[in-house]
């Protein structure tokens, strides 16, 4: 099978001859090469720029020869879009020095079309198919409801006290918020479908900050409103918190589930039934001996089963991973299933 072939097939639920690999943030600082360009530019120039975006969307693929690539860019594009500026400051997380707080400020939001201001990423994905025509490539958006969590609290957060206040004291506001991002996250994933992408993946980092009656309330039907102004090509979703959530993600329309470290994936699958997964190693574990590391992939693998199944990180690979490790991982997905499919 070739990359398209095994990621497409695993993404449905078909036989593959190996379970295909790629990780979330393989593109990123860990990298040298990927440092080399960032001591030229800023993150954000890189991601403004496509043939930066995809010189860097390669990197990992070169390296390592994986099944997929993904695009470079970021979930905070879409708040920039919509009139709430983003900055980002060396050392730190994201930064939006405008925060959303009140019924007046999700009034002053615009609703542009996708496809007008954010260009880029269509862009890149063109020219990322043109140069690695033997290697897929996914879209992304952030979530709704994560969107909301960086719009509203202004940063990353330890209780995001504001995004729960908003929720719990003016509901209808937040409603109309996520209700207008999903409108634009939805396009833009349809949009990067139309442009080549082989699949598109919804980041919903933050909605394990939810209790589960909250994320029924609010982050589930925002997701399933984007996904369903979706179509061309397998939709997954991740959350990096799933585990609460495993008997109610398939109400998100999503044809996959990407699931973090936290939960087994042989019980999450049980759960999930026919629902093709992704994920689920632990970044962290990038730091242990290559033996180990083998033993962690070969777990996963053996629980997985070989259909239904792409290799992947839990949550993104950190600035200060081992290539080795990364290495080690790769390598071992590749050796294939322990007892060969018929
Ligand atoms: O996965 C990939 O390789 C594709 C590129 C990608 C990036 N961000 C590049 C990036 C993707 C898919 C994202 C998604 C993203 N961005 C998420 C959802 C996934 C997740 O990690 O939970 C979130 C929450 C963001 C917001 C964001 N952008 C954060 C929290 C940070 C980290 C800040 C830091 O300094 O670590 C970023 C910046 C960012 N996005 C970097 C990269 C490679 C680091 C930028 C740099 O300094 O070069």
């Amino acid at each position: 099978m070739n990359a398209h072939e095994r990621m497409r097939a695993a993404l449905t639920g078909q036989p593959v001859d190996r379970t295909p690999v790629w990780f979330m943030r393989q593109a990123g600082r860990y990298l040298p090469e990927y440092m080399e360009v960032r001591s030229r530019v800023s993150f954000l120039e890189l991601c403004g720029d496509s043939d930066l975006a995809c010189e860097v969307t390669c990197q990992p693929i070169d390296r390592f020869g994986l099944d997929a690539a993904i695009v470079f860019s970021d979930i905070l594009t879409i708040p920039e879009a919509m009139g709430c500026p983003v900055e980002f400051h060396p050392g730190k997380g994201p930064l939006l020095p405008q925060p959303i707080r009140s019924a007046a400020d999700i009034a002053a939001l615009s609703m542009p079309d996708v496809a007008d201001v954010l260009p880029i990423v269509p862009e890149t994905l063109r020219k990322f198919a043109a140069a690695r025509p033997d290697v897929p490539i996914l879209g992304f958006a952030g979530a709704p409801f994560t969107l909301l969590c960086y719009m509203v609290e202004g940063s990353g957060s330890k209780n995001w006290l504001s995004v729960k206040q908003l929720l719990f004291t003016a509901p209808q506001a937040a409603q109309r918020l996520l209700d207008m991002l999903a409108d634009m996250v939805g396009d833009y994933l349809k949009l990067q479908l139309d442009s080549g992408a082989l699949a598109v993946q919804m980041f919903d980092t933050w909605a394990g900050i939810l209790s589960p009656e909250d994320y029924r309330r609010w982050a589930l039907p925002a997701a399933a409103r984007a996904m369903s102004r979706v179509q061309g090509g397998p939709k997954l979703y991740f959350t990096r918190d799933s585990s609460p959530f495993l008997d109610v993600l398939a109400e998100t329309g999503a044809d996959a589930i990407g699931l973090d470290w936290r939960v087994d994936i042989g019980r999450a699958r049980a759960v999930l039934g026919d629902m093709p997964v992704q994920g689920n190693m632990d970044p962290v574990a990038l730091y242990a001996p290559p033996a180990e590391i083998r033993r962690r992939v070969r777990r996963i693998l053996d629980a997985a089963g070989p259909v239904g199944h792409v290799f992947n990180l839990g949550h993104g690979v950190l600035p200060t991973t081992p290539i080795e490790g990364v290495e080690a991982m790769v390598a071992e997905v590749k050796a294939g299933p322990s007892t060969p499919v018929p």
